[in-house]
């Protein structure tokens, strides 16, 4: 932001205004890019391309009001904008220095005071590390990266450290690794470097296949020099010349920043031979991934850079061993790397300030489900899931009752309202029976069915399972198996017990954190919501009237008796004079729901 605000305190700043247009995947499936050509193309018209700079920026976070064009002097927030918004932005208020009211963002207007987007209450609890420039700089320009203090953690860690003081560093700062096991980055680091074997070999994790997360995915497309560097910096630590990304072939967007990104770094000496003038040398390349989500594990990742099938290896050895063509190998996640600039040009003692004692710095998660805001936030560890879920996300649409949220992805667990002041960090998820995971966070509201949530993810976990060890590939399917009978009003108590007895045999036996985690939905939903299960296998009832199977279809007395449902009923279940109410017969009702579209009175109805 500063960045932006002191372009135009500088008198000879060549531009009056600036204009940020988010370029992230996000904004750009709601139309970002024609949005930014009916900017660029109103200013040629109006001869002011000189005046006025149009920027194409990362994710601003608040990715629910997309398309999102921002002013600058001040941060003016216009939001949900729509074909020819474009253009009354550049004439009214780029030209014509009005703001306009109907086009801002909703609460950044209030007794005619325009609030900077960042005085909005979605981004007042966050706090920005690993997405400190997305939304900020353009992620194209090396330039605006090394403005705001881009390279300083390189420069002082190749000018000014050895690499076990920057090793020490990072272990004193407390980070731990933000893909999903939360093991100390410093410690890893460490292993890596007094491991035999050369070369030694850097790796990013950039596989975030986790169904709607897209944290890494704005990183880099948001800020893709701040993982380069940290990886550089990485190559120096554990005396690696060597790095590589691998990416997931899904983010093309993602790939040509990283593309363009190496280039440029490797044309101002950041990377290749004799980086910032000193003896060290450090490449990358990338490697794409076929989207598979048992390649994100670290050995299966491994193996697909290898050129293999992506499947996990046992473990020990672990890759700061025996990793990558069987060298020593350090494996760390986007957004654990995005932190480690920081950390060395600002000190170990500023991040452990931020957080909690056992989880310092910040974590970012994608916001999804049931909430008035989603998109990307990142917050202080120790932030409640109600600063989160009410504070930032907004609460609940329609203002609608709080089910659970679920953390940790497909292979995560829920988390009832009961625990929604527990601050979140990695040990308190853990012990609430569900986890941190990469970051994505999905919100329910009442009519959300657990069991059907459960079986959602269960489901793609038995997609995703790679099929090498059976109690993963076998025992998944059952519970599958076990929970489509529960859905579909046929599942009986025992069930209920086999589920639990399996899955925690799954846990235990399964080689790789797929299966070890898979059973996490059911095992959190069967703690918190056993009574849904029992109802569903009981009282053959859905609670939260969603699971079709298990309601049947009626007709109250406001039915006018024109027949329609009758006619439309394949099974002819309908009964009724004409002009009086009619009846179902749920006994032969087939649950096609016919009858409620057609019905012009809205008298069918589901219980
Ligand atoms: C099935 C599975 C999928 C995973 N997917 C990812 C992923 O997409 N991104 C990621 O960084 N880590 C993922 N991990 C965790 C990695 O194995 C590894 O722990 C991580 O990359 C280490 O980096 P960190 O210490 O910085 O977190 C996955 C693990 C499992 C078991
Ligand atoms: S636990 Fe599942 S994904 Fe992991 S190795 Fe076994 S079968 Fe493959
Ligand atoms: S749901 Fe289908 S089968 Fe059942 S009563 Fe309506 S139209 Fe007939
Ligand atoms: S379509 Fe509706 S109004 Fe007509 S008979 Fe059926 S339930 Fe009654
Ligand atoms: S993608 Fe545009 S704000 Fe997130």
């Amino acid at each position: 932001m500063a960045l932006r605000d002191n372009r135009f305190a500088n008198i000879n700043s060549l531009y009056n205004k600036q204009v940020l247009i988010c370029g992230d995947t996000g904004c750009r499936s709601s139309k970002s890019d024609e949005m930014e050509e009916e900017i660029r193309e109103a200013l040629k018209e109006a001869n002011a391309e000189e005046k006025i700079d149009v920027v194409r920026v990362g994710c601003f976070g608040l990715c629910e009001a997309g398309p999102i064009a921002v002013v600058y002097p001040g941060g003016k927030f216009y939001a949900y904008l729509k074909e020819g918004d474009g253009r009354r932005i550049v004439k009214e208020d780029l030209l014509g220095d009005k703001t306009i009211d109907e086009l801002i963002y909703p609460e950044s207007l209030s007794d005619d005071i325009v609030k900077s987007i960042y005085d909005v209450s979605f981004y007042t609890k966050q706090k920005k590390i690993a997405h400190k420039n997305c939304g900020v700089i353009n992620p194209d320009s090396i330039e605006e990266y090394i403005a705001l203090d881009g390279y300083l953690g390189l420069h002082k860690a190749l000018n000014e450290m050895s690499p076990q003081e920057v090793i020490d560093e990072i272990k004193e700062s407390g980070l731990r690794g933000r893909g999903g096991g939360g093991f100390p980055t410093g410690l890893k680091w460490q292993f890596t470097k007094d491991a035999e074997g050369s070369p030694k070999y850097v790796l990013c994790n950039a596989d975030e296949g986790d169904p709607g997360a897209f944290m890494d995915r704005s990183i880099l497309e948001g800020d893709p020099y701040s993982v380069i560097e940290a990886m550089t910096i990485a190559g120096y630590a554990i005396n690696a010349n060597y790095g590589f990304i691998y990416i997931r072939a899904e983010y093309p967007s993602a790939v040509e920043k990283l593309e363009s990104s190496i280039k440029k770094a490797k044309e101002l000496g950041l990377l290749g031979n004799n980086i910032m003038g000193t003896d060290f040398s450090f490449d990358l390349e990338l490697r794409l991934g076929a989207g598979a989500f048992v390649c994100g594990e670290e050995m299966a990742l491994i193996e697909s850079i290898e050129g293999k099938r992506g499947i996990p290896r046992n473990k020990p050895p672990f890759p700061a061993n025996e990793g990558l063509w069987g060298k020593p190998t350090l494996i760390n996640n986007v957004e654990t790397y995005a932190n480690i600039a920081q950390i060395i040009y600002k000190g170990s003692d500023w991040f452990s300030s931020i957080g909690t004692e056992k989880s310092h710095g910040t974590k970012v998660f994608t916001l999804g489900g049931n909430i008035k805001r989603t998109g990307i936030i990142e917050v202080p560890m120790g932030t409640t899931l109600r600063d989160i879920i009410y504070e930032i996300g907004g609460g609940i649409i329609g203002d609608k009752e709080f089910k659970a949220v679920q953390t940790g992805g497909p292979s995560g667990g829920c988390i009832t309202k009961d625990y929604l002041d527990t601050p979140i960090d990695y040990d308190n998820l853990t012990a609430l029976g569900s986890m941190m995971g990469s970051g994505g966070m999905i919100v329910m509201d009442d009519s959300t069915c657990m069991v059907d949530i459960a079986r959602f993810f269960l489901e793609f976990t038995v997609d995703e399972s790679c099929g090498k060890c059976t109690p993963c590939r076998e025992g998944t399917k059952r519970m599958l198996e076990i929970l489509e009978k529960i859905v579909a009003g046929k599942g009986t108590l025992e069930d209920i017990d086999t589920l639990e007895n399996l899955g925690n045999m799954i846990k235990i036996s399964s080689l790789c954190g797929l299966g070890q985690s898979a059973p996490n939905p059911v095992l959190s939903t069967l703690r918190y919501f056993r009574d849904e299960y029992e109802a569903h296998v009981v009282d053959k009832k859905c609670p939260a009237g969603h699971c079709k199977a298990l309601l049947e279809y009626y007709i109250d007395d406001t039915c006018i008796g024109c027949r329609k449902c009758a006619r439309n009923c394949p099974v002819n279940c309908i009964s009724g004079k004409p002009k009086e109410v009619h009846v179902i017969d749920t006994e032969a009702c087939i649950k096609c729901g016919n009858c409620m579209e057609v019905c012009p009175t809205n008298s069918v109805h589901l219980r």
